[in-house]
């Protein structure tokens, strides 16, 4: 296994690696803690854009700052060991040319010691991905349903259906050929997920794609039920982590009401007095 930044992580050569191997395990992380338990599991944590919809509450990834993308960065870095951390540029830190998106994935990268950067976007940001490979950086792509552009697609719509698979194709191989390590495939139809899988040498990541891809991506808050606003087709929840939540919070406030919290356990008595 190649060295990355941290320690005994995974590279991002690594990860390029496994194509067509078992497949690669991915989730997002945010924080130290959870990053810490998907470590253990996972092949690949994404510090994504995403945190700016499920931890900040924000509408959508628009409004998502390089300043929050470092802050969750290096908590993030603080609980992975062997996995490999990629991280999200958002959006307008890499689209106006190649020189903002090394300026901006130079300083995600040695602020928070990520192996990677993704950013979203297929054949026309190959020029990009390119000039970011050339000088250090890996580069995971995404494509298919891109969220930073929900404005010009008009929603988070499955991408590629009919006449728009070929326009799928074409980024997919645009991306591979770039130079990226690995390509989120995000809301494309399973066939054609497939198809591209087969078609291109690096890894294939579906999130709502195919369990044919390479590997499998879902958004942490999501699968682990923390995040209830609304449910992607695409999500399977492994826990219901909200709802225990607001059991546990509806249960403190009870016991606090009824002062039966704090019981004689979680209290202290004044040894000095029965001297
Ligand atoms: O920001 C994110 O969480 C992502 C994944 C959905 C792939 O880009």
């Amino acid at each position: 296994m190649s060295q990355s930044v941290l320690k005994n992580a995974r590279s991002a050569a690594d990860i390029r690696a496994k194509k067509a191997a078992a497949p690669l395990v991915c989730l997002t992380a945010y924080t130290t803690p959870i990053a810490k338990l998907a470590d253990a599991h996972c092949d690949l944590l994404l510090v994504g854009d995403s945190v700016g919809m499920v931890l900040h509450g924000l509408a959508s990834t628009l409004e998502v700052t390089m300043e929050m993308m470092i802050l969750h960065g290096r908590a993030v870095a603080r609980g992975v060991d062997q996995a490999l951390m990629v991280i999200d540029m958002p959006f307008g830190s890499y689209e106006e040319s190649p020189r903002q998106a090394f300026r901006n994935a130079a300083r995600l990268m040695a602020e928070t010691k990520a192996g990677a950067v993704k950013l979203e976007g297929g054949t026309h940001m190959a020029e990009t991905i390119r000039f970011l490979v050339e000088r250090g950086i890996p580069v995971m792509a995404h494509i298919g349903l891109t969220p930073q552009a929900i404005n010009t697609i008009g929603g988070y719509k499955v991408q590629g259906r009919g006449m728009d698979a070929e326009r799928i194709r074409d980024d997919a191989r645009a991306v591979a050929d770039a130079g990226a390590f690995s390509v989120v495939l995000e809301k494309v139809p399973a066939a054609l997920a497939d198809a591209i899988t087969s078609e291109i040498a690096i890894p294939t990541i579906g999130i709502g794609a195919s369990a044919g891809c390479d590997g499998q991506i879902l958004v942490i808050d999501d699968m682990l039920g923390l995040f209830d606003a609304f449910k992607p087709k695409f999500v399977k929840r492994y826990a219901h982590l909200s709802a225990d939540a607001a059991e546990a919070i509806r249960l403190y406030a009870e016991e606090v009401r009824a002062r039966t919290f704090p019981g004689q356990e979680h209290i202290f008595v004044d040894e000095g007095a029965s001297q």
